[in-house]
């Protein structure tokens, strides 16, 4: 583990967690660079098998920035964006573009634009309207790789705003309409498109084995179903992300490790019982990949008792850079970080300083009794909080930082209140 104590202190990647703190300020997001790389590297280790080709996209909107790209790319994995924006990242970063995977359930035409400018690998088309859209801007003589976002129908066990999947999604199309089969033909006879194949997501941060196992067997069955409809033989399976993170002890993620391999035979059996070549199979995972590896700091500013005898800890980060809990209902562990040996005496309560009530980084944690400027540090927070960050109550975006070997390297600057007013305009006069 990269993560341990000494002297009564918080160590993460060999770094301590109040060293962290003083040289960068709270709040402040720090990255063990070794769990990120050992996660992305499990995925080609158990992701892979004789008979299947496979391939593992990193799916950004979980965490991104510029270094971020250079890890993945190092890491040799493909990359998932689903804007302008995460797209120019990766481009910036200098990330092949052929190994970019273009989604969005509404891209715009300047974001397809610039996707066809930088040539990116593939763009995954979300409804009926965006082929047309996406064959008038390609320029005579590009051949566009593209896959079809579908829609299972499968209702996994999770957080009902991070399912995807169920009938009335607003991503993909149903596989249980009629329509659907027009659109993979008019894809299939276009000159510009090349048809990869099927994508699809069933949600996020799920526990369940057997929803991955029936997702890829509904979309064999797709598969196969196409090919008996239309002669098309789908080349790819992308299945997307979503395997589940440790935040609390309630959580149970399975072991990836036995998973995947097992996820492949089955798919290896259900094409052979289908009688169909079994395809390439892509995932998309973005929580599994970096939520462990982060932990945000807080400075403690205070504690108060209320009359009916909450107890609050006042920590000077916020939703604005902690938003999941008050978004999601999302539990979470943390420690003091200079008082890693002292018992847990109490109950608390974690909250922000933003001007709202649901500003809540964690509703009921056991913590020693909490001094003030003793650092909290809240843990599993690498996934979908920076990216997730706002300004709300013009609150400036911590800091980002690497560590690694007792090494620590700032990734993401804090934002400055410079930066707060950088697009404001006065009125003249
Ligand atoms: N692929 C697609 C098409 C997706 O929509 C997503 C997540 C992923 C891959 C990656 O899923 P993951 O492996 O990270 O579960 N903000 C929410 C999560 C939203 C996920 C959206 N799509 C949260 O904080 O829980």
């Amino acid at each position: 583990m990269s993560n341990n104590i000494k002297n009564n202190q918080l160590y993460i990647g060999g770094v301590s967690a109040q060293d962290l703190a003083k040289t960068y300020q709270t709040p402040l997001y720090v990255m063990d660079e070794d769990k990120i790389r050992s996660q992305c590297q499990l995925f080609p280790k158990y992701f892979k098998s004789q008979e299947i080709q496979t391939e593992t996209i990193y799916a950004s909107k979980a965490f991104l920035s510029l270094a971020m790209c250079q890890l993945i790319q190092s890491e040799g994995l493909s990359l998932d964006v689903v804007s302008g924006g995460e797209l120019y990242t990766a481009f910036h970063a200098g990330f092949p573009m052929d190994k970019v995977y273009f989604h969005g359930n509404n891209k715009s035409i300047d974001e397809l634009k610039l996707a066809l400018t930088y040539q990116v690998g593939t763009i995954v088309i979300d409804h009926p309207d965006e082929v047309l859209t996406l064959i008038k801007l390609i320029p005579e003589n590009q051949k566009v790789n593209v896959m079809l976002r579908i829609n299972p129908g499968i209702e996994a066990h999770t957080h009902e705003y991070i399912q995807t999947t169920h009938n009335d999604s607003k991503f993909g199309i149903s596989i249980y309409d009629d329509k659907t089969m027009l659109c993979i033909k008019e894809i299939q006879q276009s000159k510009s498109l090349v048809f990869k194949g099927f994508h699809s997501h069933i949600g996020s941060q799920i526990f369940e084995e057997q929803s991955f196992i029936e997702h890829a067997q509904t979309v064999l069955k797709y598969i196969h179903n196409v090919y008996e409809k239309t002669g098309i033989i789908v080349q790819e399976m992308n299945l997307g992300g979503g395997f589940g993170a440790h935040y609390t002890d309630e959580d149970k993620p399975f072991d990836l490790r036995s998973f995947l391999p097992e996820l492949l035979k089955n798919i290896q059996q259900t094409s052979k019982n289908l009688k169909i070549k079994a395809p390439k199979v892509l995932i998309e995972p973005g929580r599994s990949i970096v939520a462990e590896a982060g932990y945000t700091l807080y400075t403690i500013g205070g504690t108060k008792k209320t009359t009916s005898g909450k107890q609050y800890v006042f920590v000077d980060g916020s939703m604005a850079d902690h938003m999941r809990t008050a978004l999601y209902q999302a539990k979470y562990d943390a420690v003091i970080a200079n008082r890693m040996n002292e018992e847990a005496t109490s109950t608390y309560t974690v909250a922000g300083k933003a001007c709202e009530s649901g500003d809540i980084i964690i509703k009921n944690i056991k913590l020693p009794n909490p001094n003030i400027n003793d650092i909290l540090v809240v843990k599993t927070t690498g996934a979908y909080h920076y990216s997730m960050s706002s300004n709300y109550n013009r609150l400036t975006r911590p800091a980002v930082v690497l560590v690694k070997n007792g090494q620590s390297k700032l990734i993401v600057q804090r934002e400055t209140y410079q930066d707060l007013i950088r697009n404001d305009l006065k009125l003249e006069g």
